[in-house]
């Protein structure tokens, strides 16, 4: 039993290792850069606190693992092209140190080292591995898709919203903790408890991501604090506000979303008091914990022993807290 400190050592240790190859340089300079920028490492972490619930050790599924945060950089390269994001992990992304032909290739490159690593897999349960792992990658696309449909839509439900970020986040976080359940030779009824451990965890951990786009501080965050704000982002904390706003307030609110020209800085702040006057931090804290709550409930019912689980839950509540 390795606690998660430990477990991320081991990742990280591994993940310097890996080489994905040589020419042309910049086609895997950048996934060196994006990989070596560090992260929580949450979903290859997942995997392995998931593989030792029933007692196997991790050493051997490491590289597999990986395969999950490999996806999961390729998902971000793309993702701050689509996000014209300038930082990520307070380094300038892959786009802007490059530019956009770059970002595409590179990230492309990386999901099919990811593939290189699944294939790693013990024979028996190659299958299963990659079938699951195909269907959460559409579904990541799917859920970024409808991410960038939003942005120019005027209302979106709370609903609408759920099944977004579940679809563009959680479904890997899901896969995440199954995979670790299927490799430790876990049966189907288990494999869907953890998965669905993984995706109720992964609602709140987005939730949690829109409420740090607006209020982390710039210096620990390590992306561009306002950004979801500066692109109409459609987020819990939006959709909430418009859902709420009455009077002045909405019409301002309205007035930020429709402008055209405007200063990134001063709408970041308009935006954000209009937040802070409705209590929406407050708002998405409750969400947030509604679906941990869950996750932590479906931590009971899962096969594994009891020290197991108190690693995964106590690393559950790190992410509750983050403030990165
Ligand atoms: C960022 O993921 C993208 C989301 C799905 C919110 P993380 O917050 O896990 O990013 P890193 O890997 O730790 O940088
Ligand atoms: C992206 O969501 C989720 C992905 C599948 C990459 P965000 O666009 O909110 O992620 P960040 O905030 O840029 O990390
Ligand atoms: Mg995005
Ligand atoms: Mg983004
Ligand atoms: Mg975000």
């Amino acid at each position: 039993m390795h606690a998660t400190e430990e477990l991320r050592q081991k990742l990280t240790q591994r993940i310097s290792q890996l080489q994905y190859g040589e020419n042309p340089h910049n086609l895997y300079e950048p996934i060196r850069y994006i990989m070596s920028l560090g992260g929580k490492r949450l979903r290859p972490l997942l995997v392995l606190l998931s593989y030792q619930l029933r007692g196997a050790k991790v050493d051997d599924i490491v590289d597999i693992a990986l395969a999950v945060e490999v996806f999961h950089n390729f998902t971000l390269m793309h993702d701050d092209i689509m996000d014209e994001a300038p930082l990520r992990r307070g380094q300038p992304t892959v786009h802007e140190k490059w530019n956009d032909t770059v970002a595409i290739l590179s990230g492309d490159t990386m999901l099919i080292k990811a593939y290189d690593l699944l294939l790693q897999s013990p024979p028996p349960m190659l299958h299963k591995v990659i079938s699951l792992f195909n269907k959460t990658a559409v579904e990541v696309c799917e859920g970024q898709q409808i991410d960038m449909n939003f942005e120019s839509e005027s209302t979106v439900s709370e609903a609408d919203y759920i099944e977004m970020i579940r679809l563009k986040t959680a479904v890997l976080l899901g896969y995440s903790l199954q995979l670790g359940g299927l490799l430790s030779g876990s049966d189907d009824d288990n494999q869907s408890k953890l998965y669905e451990v993984g995706e109720k965890m992964g609602i709140g951990f987005q939730l949690m991501d829109d409420y740090l786009d607006v209020y982390a501080d710039q210096s620990k965050f390590g992306k561009q604090v306002g950004g979801d704000i500066i692109a109409n982002k459609k987020t819990y904390l939006l959709i909430t506000a418009l859902e709420m706003a009455t009077g002045e307030a909405r019409e301002l609110l309205e007035d930020w979303l429709h402008r055209q020209d405007f200063d990134p800085a001063a709408k970041v702040a308009g935006v954000r008091q209009i937040y802070d006057d409705i209590g929406i931090p407050n708002l998405i804290q409750l969400k947030m914990n509604y679906y941990f709550d869950q996750a932590f409930e479906g931590i009971e019912s899962v096969e594994g022993s009891p020290a197991g689980k108190e690693v995964l839950r106590t690393f559950a509540n790190q992410l509750m807290k983050r403030d990165k």
